[in-house]
């Protein structure tokens, strides 16, 4: 469903090549320690799971899988990510909309917000949830994919001191694990990180290209997340 009415800034949402890149990434399992650990987070997340910058839906499918009881509901600016999306799980809606809009939905309906890797709106995030419902939220750390270089735009390392700032007004922060671990990424995968991410309104700068023209053999990189929950003041 496209309940989008005004245009967004172009670089805002991810483009088909971006969401197919994404798409085939994920289905190779690269990052699933970190679908496994949101799912353990949201275990029974009661009944309805709002994903804010869903994209393909990956992460919310499994999410729903750990709560038999929650319908989950996927917002983004991409329709062509949210074309996945809705295809992703049965228990599982999609709605295109701009995150720094007010969200299309009542306040106080969700048991549970999701937010991996998108935009935050603390006062949206807070007007959804019921109180004592669930916010968990994925960031990617300082040394996640690092030996990529500048293939990848770099993570600010102040980026938790501004999440819990950002949240702090509306939220108490109930945990933070960290997912961690060296991947072997071939070729094709590391190609794929690089054109899913942001770096891919940029791959004409400098010679992003070439060098990734010139990958031949895999490598082993880093991927490194946190997982941060918060209970709704
Ligand atoms: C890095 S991707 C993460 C997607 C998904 N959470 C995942 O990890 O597979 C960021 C997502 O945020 C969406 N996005 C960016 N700005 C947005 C906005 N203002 N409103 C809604 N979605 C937005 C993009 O379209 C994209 O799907």
């Amino acid at each position: 469903m496209n309940l989008l009415h005004a245009r967004i800034p172009a670089g805002t949402a991810d483009t088909a090549p971006m969401v197919a890149a994404r798409a085939d990434f994920l289905a190779s399992g690269a990052y699933r320690p970190l679908a496994d650990e949101l799912a353990r987070v949201c275990e029974g997340a009661g009944d309805l799971v709002i994903d804010a910058g869903a994209g393909t839906g990956y992460y919310l499918a499994h999410v729903l899988e750990a709560a038999p009881a929650a319908f989950g509901l996927a917002l983004d600016v991409s329709a062509v990510a949210l074309r996945r999306a809705a295809r992703a799980h049965t228990r599982l809606g999609a709605a295109v909309w701009n995150l720094w809009e007010p969200w299309p939905v009542g306040d106080e309906v969700a048991s549970a917000v999701l937010n991996v890797f998108a935009p935050r709106n603390g006062p949206e995030f807070h007007r959804v949830l019921r109180p004592g419902g669930l916010l968990t939220v994925a960031a990617p750390t300082p040394d996640h994919l690092r030996e990529l270089g500048d293939l990848v735009l770099s993570v600010d390392d102040r980026k938790e001191e501004r999440l819990d700032g950002t949240l702090g007004e509306y939220f108490a922060r109930t945990g933070r694990t960290e997912v961690h671990r060296t991947a072997r990424l071939t070729p094709r995968q590391i190609r794929q990180a690089v054109e899913m991410g942001p770096t891919a309104f940029h791959l004409d700068r400098g010679d992003r290209r070439a060098r990734l023209d010139a990958l031949a053999e895999p490598q082993a990189v880093t991927v490194s997340f946190t997982v941060s929950t918060y209970r709704r003041l």
